[in-house]
Parts: C-alpha cells; structure tokens; sequence
C-alpha cells in the first residue's frame, strides 16, 4: 500500500514537472532555465518523453485545464471548480481554499488523492469521481500559472504563537519548524511542500485536524505533526501563515 502509493507519487510528481517547473514561476524555478523546462525533468523520467498519449505520463495542457475549471463539462458530469474555488482559483469564502499559485504537483497528488480515498472528504470526492488523470495535470498546470491570492493574520493574540511554531517549531514536543519545509515566505518548496501563504485559516485549521484525526491520510509527515498540536496551536499557526508572503 505504502509502496504503491510511493510510486504514484514519483509518477505524479515526474508527469507535472516540467510544467510546475515552467508555470509556477518561483524562486526555484529560476535554478533551471524556464525556457528549457524538457531537460529539468530528463534525470526524473525513466521514459523518453514526448509521446502525446501515454497512459500515465500525459503532457499538462493549461488551457484546456482553465476551461475544465472555469467552465466544467456538462456532457460528462464535471462541475465548474470556480464555482468554489474562485475565479483563477482564488476563493472568496474561507471554507473553500485558494487553489491559486499552489505547486502543480502538489494539487495533482490531491485530486489523485481524493479519488483514491487516502484524503475523505464527500464534496471533492464526488468531484474527482468523473475526472481522469490527464484532467487533473491540466487543471494543476492551470492553477499553478495564477497569481497568488494574498490573506491576512486575523488575531493579534495568537500571532506570536503562531510565528513562534512556524519560524521554530516547538521543541519541547518534537514540533519541527513549519518553515523548514512550508519556506519562510510560506511559497512552498516544489513539488512536494504546498504553498502556505495567504491560505485561508480556518481550512488550514481543518485540514492539520484532518490529519491528526486520520480523515487526511495522505501524508505521514504531516500525520506525525499534526498528532503533536493542540487544538490552539493549529488555530495560532494557521492564522499566522494566513498572513504570510
Ligand atoms: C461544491 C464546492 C466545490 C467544488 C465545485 C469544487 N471543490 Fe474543490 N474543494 C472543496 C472543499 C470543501 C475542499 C476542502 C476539502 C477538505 O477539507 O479536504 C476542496 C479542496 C480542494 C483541493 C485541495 C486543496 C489543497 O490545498 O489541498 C483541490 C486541489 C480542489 N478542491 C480542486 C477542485 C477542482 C479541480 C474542482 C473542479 C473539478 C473542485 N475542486 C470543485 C469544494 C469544492
Ligand atoms: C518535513 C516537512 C514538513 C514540515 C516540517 C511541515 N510540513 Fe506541512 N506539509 C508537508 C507536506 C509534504 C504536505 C503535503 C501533504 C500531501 O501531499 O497531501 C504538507 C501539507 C500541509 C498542510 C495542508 C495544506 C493544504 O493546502 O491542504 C498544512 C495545513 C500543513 N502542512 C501545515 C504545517 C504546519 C502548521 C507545520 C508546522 C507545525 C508543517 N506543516 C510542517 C510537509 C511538512
């Protein structure tokens, strides 16, 4: 099970690399021409690439991404994702999050995710139910390319806690800096570590309760940090990274 969903993961992770590599446009990026995003994936891909319909390793196509998202497709039950998510995926209500900007690896792995049902969540569930894989690395490659939505810390009692947690972590209870993998700026580390910043708080706070009561069990890391936090401690973070950029 473990191995299997490591492997989906590699999977994943080598099909939308090269256009999280040339959408995202983040500071990491730039260790990699832009331009040239073919070779940034070669020492990843076991397969020689461009081969437009294999199964499995599809090439991410943004446009038809935007219009799936923006548009959904009614002759084969997709709903419109903006209708939550937002236009360009920056939603306007805190109990949907901002999908924009975010690693286009990372929010495939969701979709996947959600599909396969190691993240238990009934509305994306039904969702997923009637998108296929090259779907989803289009609706990613998409998201990926929009600008970034930017939020602010709401409680001033809790901000302190709150940066202590993420910039160090707490280390009488074996709580690692969020930083180190989130990145100070909150942007995320591609592909892996999803951008944190300006998320919504009160889906961060439901999510990291998501892990540590098991409905969210697509990462053990975070499984394992989540178990650690108080009730409060997720509220003071969350609401910390909110604010972040
Ligand atoms: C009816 C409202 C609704 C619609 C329509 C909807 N979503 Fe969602 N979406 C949600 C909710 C609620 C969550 C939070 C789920 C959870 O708590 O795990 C979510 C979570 C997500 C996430 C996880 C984000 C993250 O940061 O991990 C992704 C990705 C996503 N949706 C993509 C989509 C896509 C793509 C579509 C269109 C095919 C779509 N959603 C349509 C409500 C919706
Ligand atoms: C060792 C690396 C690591 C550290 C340290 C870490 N995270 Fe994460 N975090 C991850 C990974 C990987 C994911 C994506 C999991 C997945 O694939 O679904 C994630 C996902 C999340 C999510 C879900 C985001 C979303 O859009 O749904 C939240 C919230 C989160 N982390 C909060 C935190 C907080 C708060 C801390 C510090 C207390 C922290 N993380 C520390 C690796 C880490």
């Amino acid at each position: 099970m473990r191995q299997t969903s490591q492997i989906s993961k590699l999977t994943s992770l080598s099909a939308s690399l090269a256009a999280s590599l040339f959408l995202a446009a983040t500071s990491f990026s730039s260790a990699v021409s832009a331009a040239d995003p073919a070779p940034a994936a070669a020492p990843m891909a076991e397969a020689p690439a461009a081969k437009p319909a294999v199964p499995g390793k599809p090439k991410a196509d943004p446009a038809a991404g935007e219009a799936l998202y923006s548009n959904g497709d009614a002759s084969r039950g997709v709903t419109a994702c903006l209708t939550c998510h937002g236009p360009k995926g920056q939603s306007a209500i805190a109990t949907w999050p901002k999908l924009s900007a975010q690693h286009a690896a990372y929010t495939a792995k969701q979709l996947k995710n959600f599909k396969d049902g190691t993240r238990a969540n009934p509305i994306m569930m039904g969702m997923v139910a009637t998108l296929n894989e090259q779907d989803m690395n289009n609706i990613s490659a998409y998201l990926a390319s929009q600008p970034v939505s930017q939020g602010v810390a709401q409680n001033k009692d809790t901000i302190e806690l709150g940066q202590s947690i993420y910039r160090g972590g707490i280390a009488a209870k074996g709580v690692p800096a969020c930083a180190a993998c989130h990145s100070p700026t909150g942007a995320g580390i591609p592909s892996q570590y999803p951008r944190m910043g300006g998320q919504w708080a009160e889906y961060n706070a439901a999510q990291l309760l998501a892990f540590r009561e098991g409905t969210r069990k697509n990462s053990t890391q975070m499984t394992t940090i989540a178990t650690k936090l108080s009730d409060q401690e997720m509220k003071a973070v969350s609401d910390y990274m909110a604010g972040l950029h």
